[in-house]
C-alpha cells in the first residue's frame, strides 16, 4: 500500500484535531469559570418560576424525579429553544450548550 496524502496531509489532521480538541476545552474552562454565575442563575433566575426548591410553580418541578424520562439532549433543548406557548423562555441568547450541559447536570442531582 502507498501512502497517498503525504505528510502535509498528516500535518493538516493533526493541526485540526488539535484545534477541535482546543475548542472543547475552552468550552469546559468557560463552563468552569462561570460555574457559581450558572448556579446562581440556576437557584434565582430558573427557581423564580420553578420555585426556589426545585418543587415548582408557575413552572413545573426540576427535580430529578420529575425528569428522569427525559433526556439531557431534550433538556438542553428546552433550555436553550424554551416551550413555544408556555412561559418558558428561551436562554439560547444567555447559554452556551455547554452551559445548558451543566445546568441539567444541576438538574439531576437531588436539592441538597
Ligand atoms: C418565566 C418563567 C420561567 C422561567 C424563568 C424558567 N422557566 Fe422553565 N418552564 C416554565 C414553564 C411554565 C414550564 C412548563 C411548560 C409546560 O409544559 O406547560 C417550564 C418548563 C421547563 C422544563 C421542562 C420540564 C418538564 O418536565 O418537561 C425545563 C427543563 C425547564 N423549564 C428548565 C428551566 C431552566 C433550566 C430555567 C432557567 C435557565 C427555566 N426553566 C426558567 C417557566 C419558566
Amino acid at each position: 500500500m502507498t501512502w497517498r496524502f503525504g505528510p502535509s496531509f498528516a500535518v493538516f489532521v493533526s493541526a485540526l484535531l488539535l484545534l477541535t480538541s482546543s475548542a472543547a476545552l475552552a468550552d469546559d474552562a468557560i463552563v468552569k469559570l462561570r460555574q457559581s454565575e450558572l448556579e446562581n442563575l440556576f437557584e434565582q433566575d430558573c427557581g423564580s418560576c420553578h420555585g426556589l426548591t426545585r418543587k415548582g410553580g408557575l413552572g413545573s418541578p426540576l427535580l430529578p424525579e420529575a425528569l428522569a424520562d427525559k433526556s439531557d439532549e431534550v433538556l438542553v433543548e428546552i433550555i436553550l429553544d424554551g416551550l413555544p406557548g408556555t412561559a418558558m423562555p428561551p436562554w439560547r441568547p444567555f447559554l452556551t450548550v455547554a452551559e445548558a450541559s451543566y445546568i441539567v447536570g444541576l438538574m439531576r442531582k437531588p436539592k441538597p
